[in-house]
């Protein structure tokens, strides 16, 4: 993800780098494309895309609604790009079971992937990078569902996207964007009330299913010059939000939207500082360990040890096209249980959440929707705090090195748990919230530090008990694992011409569960990436180079299947095989159909890339 800064710090390490040592970064090397010739034919522009399930529907025509049209040029250090946004009262059915966002982009020439962000009412809908186009032309889509975002989007709101692009002769690509909003009327029609309060009573521990019915921007405030994100530029840098909460609020959960770039772009193979210092190298240290920490009026109530997204022209952006790297067109956020500390907060006073960042280097972009459950019945809850514990980090260490050989082994552990009640018209509902976290990292450098590999695993725990007056207990865990490979080789081949193998392997697992009784299913998602390639990069622009991705995507919702495995090579689809059904049985001759997937007619053959 190169912003200008990190280009011109591109040039500037360029030399002094390799002259020191040849222990490369990724994203210091990010090399560029080259153009690839127009073809003969017209063909239209290829589609890239990320692997994921696809939104189920209701089976209703929905009401779409174009919220903005725009073309992003020079948008670098200038204001997001505002739109106003007003329900759709124009719809003949104003109850919706389904609303989805829909970002579609063209591109062409030569430019770097970028960052974007999509915030409504200052509260954020998508977190994504650009594709990387080609000379040809690309269209990407991105669908999110955002039914959870149903109370903002009831409202008349300002729709704010900031995609910092820049324009000149070399970078050409100027992002042509159409931002949708399909509204999908519910299959039987309910009286909205009776099924919104229906909703909050089966889903106290809910997610995704039952919205809540005020969201709170914990983001920056405009006006400003770029995203409303938090720009966290280092380990000490704490960025902090009022705000102030209804008194009349039952639950409450944050969610958190977070990106790495530039110096932490590829955080999980920054060398430590040890090694760095001991080397007199001038690459990216802190070591491979980052963490989001969320805290509350000064106190730790949660973090995000974060999914390792590869952005379209990390690590070999080769072997992001077409299929894009997991998460990196949907970032994921992450949910932090509140309502424990709800009692602290329901004074009508004004509170402050803070966000930092262990070892960061410049740059994280972290902000937060606080999304609230309001009590329609009276005017004020009453809650406390019962039990809180945030012990330290646990981290061990391992340091063997010499010269520019060597094993680095980094573990750490975290545990953040809270008990409080809440008494609301629903009664006095006490919520237990435990985050568990286990990080490793094993770093190896070889070939007097020509070659890195890196093993990273996170595990993440997050469980939520729900103590109703009947006593029963309800309970909702999700638990990730994030599993990380990354090989890279480095080979000089004459002055200025390096050859660059690139291994890597990435994983997004998780495991949700529900106790029985309530109306959300045990899913279990496996979404693993496998790429390998290589380029030749002379000067800075890649001369040629292979990138080949395998995915196989599988989720089991127990009601509905989705089953994907697919692989590309040098700009084609290999294979590409769909199940949808959630029996075991064979899924070889079960075809995805080309067309259904590639409606822009390059389907038969991508355009590879020619390289001079
Ligand atoms: C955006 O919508 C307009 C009007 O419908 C259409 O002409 C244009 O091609 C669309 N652009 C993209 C990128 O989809
Ligand atoms: C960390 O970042 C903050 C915010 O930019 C800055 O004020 C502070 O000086 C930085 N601290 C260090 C040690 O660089
Ligand atoms: C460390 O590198 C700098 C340039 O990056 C150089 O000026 C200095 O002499 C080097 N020091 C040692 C001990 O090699
Ligand atoms: C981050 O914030 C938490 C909560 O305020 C604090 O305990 C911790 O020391 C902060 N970390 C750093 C490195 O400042
Ligand atoms: C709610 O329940 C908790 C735990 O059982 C108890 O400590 C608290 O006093 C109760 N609050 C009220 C207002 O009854
Ligand atoms: C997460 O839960 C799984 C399944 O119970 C367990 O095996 C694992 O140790 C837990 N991880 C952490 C970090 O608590
Ligand atoms: C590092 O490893 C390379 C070969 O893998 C070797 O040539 C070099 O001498 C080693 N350096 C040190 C300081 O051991
Ligand atoms: C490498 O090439 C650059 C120009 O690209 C030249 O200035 C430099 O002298 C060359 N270095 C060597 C060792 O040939
Ligand atoms: C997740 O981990 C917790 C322990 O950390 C465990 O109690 C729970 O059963 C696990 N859930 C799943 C779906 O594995
Ligand atoms: C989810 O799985 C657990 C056992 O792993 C089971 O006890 C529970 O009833 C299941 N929940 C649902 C909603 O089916
Ligand atoms: C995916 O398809 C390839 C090619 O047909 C096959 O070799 C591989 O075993 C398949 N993987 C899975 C998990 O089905
Ligand atoms: C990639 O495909 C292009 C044609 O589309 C071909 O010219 C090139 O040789 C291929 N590259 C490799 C490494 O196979």
């Amino acid at each position: 993800m190169a912003s200008p800064l990190a280009l011109v710090l591109l040039f500037l390490l360029h030399h002094p780098l390799f002259s020191t040592a040849n222990v490369h970064k990724l994203n210091l090397l990010r090399p560029e494309l080259l153009s690839q010739p127009t073809p003969q034919n017209d063909a239209a522009p290829t589609l890239f895309f990320e692997v994921t399930k696809p939104i189920e529907l209701p089976k209703t025509k929905p009401c779409t609604q174009l919220v903005l049209q725009h073309d992003f040029g020079y948008t670098y250090g200038k204001a997001p790009v505002f739109a106003n946004y007003s329900p759709p009262s124009y719809c003949p059915s104003q109850s919706f079971s389904k609303i989805v966002l829909e970002w579609k982009a063209t591109c062409k020439g030569r430019q770097f992937d970028r960052i974007f962000g999509v915030w409504l009412g200052g509260v954020e809908l998508l977190r994504s990078c650009t594709a990387e186009p080609t000379q040809n032309g690309i269209v990407w889509i991105v669908e999110k569902d955002i039914t959870r975002y149903y109370s903002l989007l009831q409202n008349d709101q300002t729709l704010a996207v900031y995609l910092g692009n820049l324009i000149d002769k070399t970078y050409t690509g100027i992002y042509h964007l159409n931002i949708s909003i399909l509204f999908y009327p519910a299959e039987k029609i309910l009286n909205h009330n009776y099924e919104h309060k229906l909703g909050n009573l089966e889903n106290l521990n809910s997610g995704y299913h039952s919205w809540a019915d005020l969201i709170l921007p914990i983001s920056r405030n405009l006006p400003l010059n770029d995203g409303l994100w938090f720009e966290i530029q280092n380990s000490t840098d704490t960025q902090l939000k009022e705000f102030e909460i209804p008194q009349n609020a039952y639950r409450a959960v944050l969610e958190v939207y977070v990106s790495f770039h530039e110096n932490d772009e590829s955080w999980y193979s920054n060398a430590p500082n040890e090694y760095i210092v001991a080397n007199n190298l001038s690459t990216p240290g802190n070591g491979p360990f980052r963490e989001v920490v969320v805290s509350l009026d000064g106190e730790v109530v949660g973090a995000v040890w974060p999914f390792t997204v590869i952005f379209t022209g990390g690590v070999n952006p080769l072997l992001w096209r077409p299929i894009t790297a997991i998460g990196s067109y949907d970032l994921p956020s992450y949910d932090i249980e509140i309502t424990p500390f709800l009692g602290k907060i329901l004074d009508g006073k004004s509170h402050k959440f803070g966000f930092n960042v262990t070892n960061a280097l410049n740059v994280w972009f972290v902000d937060a929707n606080l999304h609230l459950w309001l009590d329609k019945q009276s005017t004020k809850t009453e809650g406390e705090l019962l039990k809180h514990r945030s012990l330290p980090l646990v981290v061990s260490l391992v340091l063997d090195f010499k010269g520019l050989n060597g094993t680095f082994l980094t573990r750490v552990g975290r545990s953040v748990s809270s008990t409080g009640w809440v008494k609301s018209s629903y009664g006095n509902i006490t919520t237990d919230a435990i985050q568990d976290f286990h990080y490793s990292n094993t770093m190896v450098m070889k070939n007097g530090g020509d070659t890195q590999i890196v093993n990273q695993i996170i595990h993440f725990n997050d469980t939520v008990h729900i103590t109703l007056p009947s006593s029963s207990i309800h309970s909702l865990s999700s638990n990730k694992t994030f599993p990380l490979y990354l090989y890279t080789d480095y080979l000089e081949q004459a002055n200025e011409t390096y050859k660059l193998g690139t291994n890597v392997e990435l994983g997004f697992i998780e495991k949700k569960s529900a106790s029985a009784g309530s109306q959300f299913s045990n899913s279990s998602l496996r979404n693993l990436q496998n790429g390998e390639g290589y380029m030749v990069v002379k000067n800075n622009l890649v001369v040629s180079g292979l990138g080949s991705t395998q995915q196989v995507y599988r989720y089991d919702g127990g009601k509905s299947c989705y089953f994907r495995n697919i692989s590309s090579s040098n700009y084609t689809i290999l294979y590409d095989k769909v199940r949808l059904t959630c029996t075991k049985k064979s899924e070889s001759n079960l075809d995805s159909g080309l067309s259904r997937l590639w409606p822009f007619g390059a389907q038969r053959n991508f355009p590879g890339p020619r390289f001079t």
